[in-house]
């Protein structure tokens, strides 16, 4: 925030010295999202400052298009639900993430990337989350992202102890829904505020660099990002997180069959696709498509 107001302000400096309006671009650049691949570091320096813009991407030609508008982009293991129309996200594979993975990083070689440890592939050992870490690693991650709080506390400090950045996942745990029953927003008692609450500073402590809180009400959103030294990114959990992510097919309005609360549509795509597709439909029927200048 304070750094965009700096730009703003940057209009009005030409009488300044010159010295020090090229040590503010730089400054500024340093912020840019599209200027320089963040690192898990600077990931982490952004706690208290610009807020962290993060979008799901499961396709190269996706992540080209986002890449410059983001600081991250995260291959979330919502694509078993938005481009596979698996009801949950518990079929996704290690392998689908993986190859997924690959194809973000070819679309955005300079975007830092977390991908999510699929569902199976790492709550049963340390030892299975730190091998199916390097294969989302080898397909082109920065970072990996797994749900879970205190249960997950021992296996966040062996990967971050053996290499590899983690990013955490608290409040609402998808990979939960046969225990939850449905996607409702967590934390809505003091018992479970408090569970929210231990969970937030057992993985800040474990080592991750930073952590996904999803589905909570905006006063504890608002306290856990205050205690939190690491930065808070939320979905569904109110502005005072220290960054937001939302699932770009929502925001898009390409997944539209149904939307969350939290969801802010920038675009309304599919009615858009739909009649794009139906004028196809009809040129070829009528014979409109393809015309002599389509044709060789
Ligand atoms: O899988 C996903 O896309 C996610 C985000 C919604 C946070 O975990």
């Amino acid at each position: 925030m304070r750094k965009y107001k700096f730009m703003a302000q940057n209009k009005a400096l030409p009488e300044l010295p010159q010295a020090l309006i090229s040590d503010m671009s730089q400054s500024m650049s340093a912020q840019s999202p599209a200027s320089k691949k963040l690192t898990v570091p600077s990931f982490r320096a952004r706690k208290n400052e610009t807020k962290l813009v993060v979008l799901t991407a499961y396709s190269a030609p996706m992540a080209k298009l986002l890449a410059p508008h983001v600081d991250a982009l995260l291959i979330g293991d919502s694509l078993g639900m938005v481009l596979y129309g698996f009801d949950s996200t518990l079929p996704v594979t290690l392998d689908m993430m993986a190859r997924h993975t690959e194809a973000v990083r070819r679309g955005a070689p300079d975007t830092f990337l977390i991908a999510d440890l699929p569902f199976g592939s790492y709550q049963s050992s340390k030892e299975q989350a730190f091998e199916s870490s390097a294969v989302l690693l080898r397909s082109g991650a920065d970072a990996v992202k797994l749900e879970g709080g205190v249960v997950m506390a021992e296996t966040i400090s062996f990967l971050t102890a053996r290499g590899v950045p983690v990013m955490g996942h608290i409040g609402l745990m998808p990979q939960s829904i046969n225990q939850l029953g449905s996607y409702k927003a967590q934390g809505r008692d003091a018992g479970s505020a408090g569970t929210i609450k231990e969970d937030a500073l057992a993985v800040e402590k474990a080592g991750a660099f930073s952590y996904v809180i999803e589905g909570i009400a905006e006063s504890l959103a608002r306290e856990i990002t205050m205690q939190a030294k690491i930065p808070t990114i939320g979905i569904g959990a109110s502005a005072f997180c220290d960054g937001q992510v939302l699932v770009t097919d929502d925001l898009l309005g390409i997944f539209s069959d149904f939307k969350p609360k939290f969801v802010r549509r920038y675009a309304e795509l599919a009615p858009q696709i739909s009649k794009a597709v139906a004028g196809y439909a009809e040129d070829v029927r009528d014979v409109r498509f393809p015309s002599d200048k389509e044709s060789f």
